[in-house]
């Protein structure tokens, strides 16, 4: 059997632990992915553990969330003390805005595609004084050339994401990491538009601070995310959300010493979301047995498919499909504005989930999804851009 075999039947059997796939064309991992059953299972099982037996088993769910996090720390590329479980990508891009020590007249760079999440909490320190700088994209890209030019000596952070959530545009991380590290800035990264579907190595990229939540492409529940802090920066950020967690002795609850942990679980300050740390757990191994490269291969060999396939009928894509440019999101719209409604509702009523983002439709391919998917979506492209309006 070739290596290629090997990855098909994988996929294939990584497609079957989807129940939702059964009945849905299912396109929107870049809006929130359907649970796989190992993730659903290990939730179910849990809440009954708790159900029956209380906390009695509080011993195994201590184990189970430290190889968690070290299944983490391995999808990323970082060590396991260097991984916080948050509950979403906000509150990590929050952990960083609010955290660091920011003086009048510093800047921040970020651009003008992001997500609000990786937005809001840097416009919020114009209070302090802070210059938000806004890198301007072209045709959905946000070229390193255009980060380069936008920093200067006061410039602290930069922020951006992986992969944007519109255009689909895959930031090249480890450039712009270059551009940080000369420039003395830190480096800031949204990853939920690729995490689970690209791989990521924060070291060789240079990052220093790295957020993302479990419900995209990780294929986990909400309310659980991750936090990255590069071990060197730990003390850069102050903290602000603090409880009996948050420190060394944190079972002494009588005895009062506030020394925070030495790692980032200095930024778990209460009770963890066991229920979603359990899910987002078996998720991620899922994934990793497949394998994030092979599931990149395969995201990509069908998103070039199907904008082969949208641009022979004249739709218009809105993403950077060049290589190292591209993602598991593709925007498209039509020539013919009305037929743009007309091609969501028959798309909807058909069970193919996608969504309207940036005045065109938004499809996501991730690994469990197969040729036949892509087909389905372009037959109706199809019948739509053939009708009369
Ligand atoms: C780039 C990006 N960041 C963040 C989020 C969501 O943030 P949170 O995990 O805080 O809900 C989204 C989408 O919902 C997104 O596309």
């Amino acid at each position: 059997m070739s290596s290629n075999n090997i990855t098909k039947t994988t996929l294939e059997s990584f497609r079957d632990a989807f129940p939702a796939l059964k009945n849905l064309i299912f396109l929107n991992s870049a809006g929130m992915s359907p649970l796989p059953d190992p993730c659903r299972l290990a939730m179910n099982g849990l809440i009954e553990d708790i159900g029956k037996r209380a906390y009695l088993n509080m011993d195994n769910w201590i184990k189970t969330i430290a190889l968690a996090r070290k299944n983490v720390s391995e999808l990323i590329g970082a060590f396991p003390e260097e991984v916080a479980f948050i509950k979403n990508t906000s509150a990590g891009v929050s952990l960083v805005a609010s955290g660091l020590n920011f003086s009048e007249g510093d800047e921040v760079v970020i651009n003008d595609i992001e997500f609000p999440s990786n937005v809001y909490p840097w416009l919020y320190l114009k209070n302090k004084g802070v210059k938000i700088v806004l890198v301007k994209s072209e045709k959905g890209r946000i070229a390193p050339e255009a980060i380069k030019h936008a920093v200067t000596p006061r410039t602290k952070v930069v922020a951006i994401s992986s992969v944007q959530y519109i255009s689909g545009y895959r930031a090249e991380l480890a450039k712009i990491g270059e551009i940080c590290r000369a420039n003395r800035s830190l480096f800031f990264v949204d990853a939920i538009q690729s995490l689970g579907v690209i791989p990521m190595d924060v070291k060789s990229c240079g990052i220093d601070f790295l957020s993302t939540g479990g419900f995209k492409w990780l294929c986990g529940p909400t309310g659980i995310g991750i936090f990255y802090c590069n071990k060197t920066r730990l003390d850069n950020l102050t903290l602000n959300n603090i409880g009996w967690n948050t420190v060394i002795n944190s079972q002494d609850y009588s005895n009062i010493l506030f020394e925070p942990k030495p790692d980032a679980m200095r930024f778990e300050e209460g009770s963890p979301n066991i229920i979603g740390i359990y899910g987002l757990n078996e998720s991620i191994k899922l994934l990793k047995a497949v394998g994030i490269a092979n599931i990149e291969r395969h995201v990509l060999e069908l998103t070039d498919y199907l904008v082969e396939r949208l641009l022979s009928m004249n739709f218009i894509i809105f993403s950077p499909r060049k290589d190292g440019e591209k993602s598991g999101i593709v925007t498209f719209s039509t020539k013919e504005k009305e037929k743009l409604t007309i091609l969501e509702k028959k798309l909807f009523a058909e069970n193919i989930l996608v969504v309207n983002r940036g005045n065109g439709i938004r499809v996501s391919v991730h690994g469990f999804n197969n040729m036949k998917d892509i087909d389905r979506l372009i037959e109706v492209c199809q019948g739509v851009s053939k009708q009369v309006i």
